[in-house]
């Protein structure tokens, strides 16, 4: 008898192992495998994940994402500090490490208002450069960052942020200096140095229907011109209560009339309040701490938890239903701990605007978002 019992608990515990298993298997899906067939799905690395210092961050970038950006490596800033003096070493790095785990690689960006040198715009004698002096330091930057990885990286933010919420031009320093040409010009050399990546113009706040249609004036331009412009990017960092998902499919359908893709390049959503009305997502706008205005500095409670998570479905439930246009998702981080919200527009707050949190687990939100892409 007690043979029969022994093999019977045998049995019994090998098929709950297997049914864990098997359920486990389920549940362990990831984004990357889940989103397949959609769009891809991405994430912005830091310096110690392109250094794969951050293992647990870079385990999570590896496991959950098939396409990569850097936050701030590719900046004009840091790329060509003083004029003609080039460090590559963090974008090599992170070119490498794109192509060692088979990511679609992302460049950004090449032509940006801010973090841009300074020595950019000035002359010998500090005065403002000439038109074709600008023209031409823009030129030599584009066309030496996308010729050193020409069929590496896939596609580049080419111009970031160059329209204002009211669909006024920005008076950048390029815009004032050359005026809007800056833009068709940036996209020409662009192509001319890597004929076959995408080129997108990269943008904030694009669910204020003002921006949009300034956005959308900017992208006919350069269609206008015969120029290579392959998507729009909705960078989406988003507040709790704006934009609603009606607006920013509204963007999102006139963008994608234009016959270019549309990305969600940037997406995070804070849930700290806005202060001072700030939303979108202008990195000049800085402010000092004040406790009042950090109201999560332990933990967030459940019930925001959740508002979060709703909203981050209700989202991700848009860009399932426009799969066929939304081409990339990319979140703007991968941790917590890792988001410029948390120092944005106010210094050292604890904000919790990603999907993986401070130690490195899965929100919810992400297994729901999975579950997500089965019911669609
Ligand atoms: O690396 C230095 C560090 O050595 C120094 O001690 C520290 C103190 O100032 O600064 C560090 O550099 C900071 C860098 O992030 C890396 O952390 C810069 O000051 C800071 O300005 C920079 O902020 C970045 C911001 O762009 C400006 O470039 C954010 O991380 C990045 O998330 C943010 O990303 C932008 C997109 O590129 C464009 N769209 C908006 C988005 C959010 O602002």
């Amino acid at each position: 008898m007690k043979v029969l019992q022994k093999t019977l608990l045998i049995t019994a515990v090998c098929c709950c192992a297997l049914t864990a298993c098997k359920k486990s298997t389920v549940e362990n899906s990831t984004l990357a495998k889940a989103f397949a067939g959609k769009f891809l799905i991405g994430t912005a690395l830091n310096s110690l994940q392109i250094f794969e210092l951050d293992t647990l961050g870079v385990q999570i970038i590896t496991e959950q994402f098939n396409a990569i950006v850097p936050e701030n490596c590719m900046k004009s800033m840091y790329l060509q500090p003083e004029e003609g003096k080039f460090f590559f070493d963090e974008a090599d790095e992170y070119v490498a490490f794109g192509e060692a785990n088979n990511m679609w690689i992302t460049g950004h960006c090449l032509v940006w208002h801010s973090q841009a040198p300074q020595w950019f715009f000035i002359d010998e004698n500090g005065n403002d450069v000439s038109r074709e002096m600008l023209i031409e330091r823009m030129r030599s930057h584009i066309t030496t960052v996308v010729s050193r990885y020409r069929g590496r990286i896939k596609g580049w933010d080419v111009v970031n942020e160059a329209i204002m919420d009211d669909g006024s031009w920005r008076q950048s320093k390029f815009y004032r200096i050359i005026g809007e040409d800056f833009i068709p010009l940036a996209f020409q050399f662009a192509h001319e140095a890597d004929p076959e990546a995408e080129l997108y113009y990269n943008d904030y706040s694009t669910a204020i229907e003002a921006k949009c249609q300034g956005i959308v004036g900017l992208v006919k331009s350069i269609q206008e011109k015969g120029l290579r412009i392959d998507a729009v990017g909705m960078q989406g960092h988003l507040n709790m209560d704006s934009p609603t998902v009606e607006e920013f499919e509204k963007s999102l359908l006139a963008f994608s009339s234009l016959g270019v893709k549309v990305m969600v390049t940037e997406l995070d959503l804070t849930v700290l309040p806005a202060f001072r009305g700030f939303t979108g997502a202008d990195v000049s706008a800085n402010f000092d701490f004040k406790a009042e205005l950090n109201p999560y500095s332990d933990s967030i409670p459940a019930e925001i938890a959740l508002q979060q998570q709703n909203r981050y479905i209700d989202f991700f439930r848009l860009f399932l239903k426009h799969h066929d246009k939304v081409s990339r998702v990319t979140l703007w981080g991968v941790t917590d701990k890792d988001s410029w919200r948390n120092d944005w527009p106010v210094h050292g707050r604890t904000d919790y605007a990603l999907l993986f949190d401070r130690e490195y687990q899965p929100k919810p939100v992400v297994g729901e978002l999975i579950k997500l892409t089965k019911q669609n």
